[in-house]
């Protein structure tokens, strides 16, 4: 067995003979990692999913339609499945609080999400042929271990993002269905954009997950007949979706804000939606 090649890295965190901007990436997902967590904080226990008048701040109707906020979709407190929502929960509870947990495990586990924050947040490796520090190379890399053993249930969270994502599209649907004075038909309106947006990102990410590509084909030793053979494709066509991982990660994880954002300014009044047509 040969020895490993060792690269001639500068000592010193951070010190590297690269000329680019190298730190630029690891430092927009630092930035974007940290405003997703604390808007979600905000969002959640700080801000209410009530106005002071009542208003909701999760949802808003239109023409008998309703768009839903994609951080308190699906809304389970609205749910008859298990009474919840005859259950009289404290007033910090909402439906976010007990359904995040899954997109946040998801999302966590995620194998490309493991790449940014090992980079933006351990420091582990800052990137190629740039030196990490001192304490890093101290502790040196234990495999996924301890903590760390979570990311072995990414494929069980992956198995609940997808009940997830038919949830999302469900609430799509909820959008396009106007019954009032005005209207009484199927149509569009512009937060059915928003919310099927959202939910096509969110396909994208969870089509293109590893774990899937896994599932569909990656665990068999070979695709020659049958089934196995539909599997082989099936993984052909996960494996180019799955080229461009990080790039659903980002814009669908971007577009859950865009679109909480979208709902809390037409619940509040600042923007207001239409109907664009219904037949
Ligand atoms: Fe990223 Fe599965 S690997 S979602």
């Amino acid at each position: 067995m040969g020895e490993g090649i060792k690269l001639p890295v500068i000592n010193g965190l951070g010190r590297t003979n690269r000329i680019d901007n190298w730190w630029s990436q690891p430092l927009a997902m630092g930035v974007g990692l940290t405003a997703a967590l604390i808007y979600t904080f905000w969002r959640l226990f700080l801000y209410g999913t009530e106005s002071d008048n009542g208003t909701s701040l999760i949802s808003y109707e239109l023409e008998g339609s309703t768009v839903m906020s994609p951080i308190f979709s699906p809304n389970v407190l609205e749910w008859n499945l298990f009474g919840l929502n005859e259950w009289n929960h404290p007033e910090w509870v909402n439906a976010a609080i007990l359904v995040l947990w899954i997109p946040f495990g998801f999302r966590g586990t995620c194998y490309y999400m493991r790449r940014v924050y090992y980079r933006t947040f351990f420091a582990s490796p800052v990137a190629c042929w740039v030196d990490e520090p001192d304490i890093n190379k101290k502790i040196g890399y234990g495999g996924e271990k301890r903590l760390f053993i979570f990311n072995n249930l990414h494929r069980y969270f992956l198995y609940a993002a997808m009940i997830i994502l038919v949830i999302k599209w469900w609430d799509v649907t909820h959008t396009m269905h106007f019954h009032s004075d005005a209207y009484d038909g199927y149509g569009v309106s512009l937060g059915t954009f928003v919310m099927g947006i959202e939910a096509f990102l969110l396909t994208m990410y969870v089509t293109s997950c590893h774990a899937l590509r896994h599932l569909a084909g990656g665990m068999l030793d070979r695709w020659t007949t049958g089934i196995s053979r539909v599997r082989g494709q099936l993984f052909g066509k996960i494996s180019v979706l799955n080229r461009s991982h990080g790039f659903w990660f980002w814009t669908s994880l971007a577009f859950v804000f865009l679109g909480d954002l979208w709902v809390l300014a037409v619940a509040e009044g600042h923007l207001s939606d239409a109907v664009l047509f219904v037949i």
